[in-house]
């Protein structure tokens, strides 16, 4: 898929992005977001930016664990920043949402004390430079969170997963966003996405130390940090 079609892609389920997470994710979702601000270990007035950021729930929890914060949101779908947009309003939150490409951020070198990334590493046609750009983009002593899918390593769990992944998960998605392919393409690029292993191997390989990870709900999704 080019990157013309992913934005395409998001905007057109954007609106029911949040319910279809909520639904296929049993709520997970939240709680994995929620961990990962945990990890991050956010400190008041802090620069902190996400990349594909989408609806913003990430801002969200991020802005209810730490309010002094001050909030930087990328996204290369104009229709998912309208959704984040009109959350963030209702909430009263305040963050800079930027329209632009992970893959050529419009930011300083260094501008920023945190970055983060969930659910859109996969997405990037081009991961290892997604990975430096977001790099180039923390101040030195600065953090990086990846949240992210991947296959639980369990064989018993992985069978009944990529069950619900193939035959339920395209189905309910597209029900419930009208939208099938945009929930085959998920479930297509979880299961080509590389192992925990690896990811750790490029975020070393992108410069960061101390890179730590650790498995969410049985492996279902995977948290990572490394340090600038
Ligand atoms: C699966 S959604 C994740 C949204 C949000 N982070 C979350 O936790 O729900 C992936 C997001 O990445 C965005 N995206 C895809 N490719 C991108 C790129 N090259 N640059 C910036 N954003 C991108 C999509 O538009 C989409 O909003």
């Amino acid at each position: 898929m080019g990157t013309g079609e992913i934005p395409r892609m998001f905007s057109r389920i954007a609106g029911r992005y949040d319910l279809a997470n909520r639904v296929l994710s049993g709520t997970l979702d939240r709680s994995w977001r929620r961990r990962l601000v945990r990890l991050a270990k956010p400190r008041p007035g802090e620069r902190l930016l996400d990349v594909g950021t989408g609806t913003g729930d990430l801002l969200i929890e991020f802005h209810r664990r730490e309010p002094a914060l001050s909030l930087w949101g990328l996204d290369l779908a104009g229709g998912m920043l309208a959704v984040c947009r009109e959350k963030l309003h209702r909430l009263q939150i305040e963050a800079v949402l930027v329209e632009g490409d992970a893959l050529q951020m419009p930011f300083a070198s260094g501008a920023f004390d945190i970055v983060t990334i969930a659910f859109g590493l996969r997405n990037l046609p081009d991961r290892g430079r997604g990975l430096e750009e977001m790099v180039e983009r923390l101040r030195p002593g600065g953090r990086l969170l990846v949240l992210e899918f991947s296959l639980p390593q369990r064989r018993w769990v992985r069978a009944p997963y990529r069950f619900y992944l193939n035959e339920v998960v395209p189905r309910v998605g597209g029900w419930l966003t009208g939208d099938r392919p945009a929930y085959e393409y998920l479930c297509r690029t979880i299961q080509a996405f590389p192992t925990p292993q690896e990811i750790v191997g490029s975020l070393e390989g992108a410069g960061l130390r101390n890179v730590l990870y650790e498995a969410l709900s049985g492996g279902i999704a995977w948290l990572y940090r490394g340090d600038l």
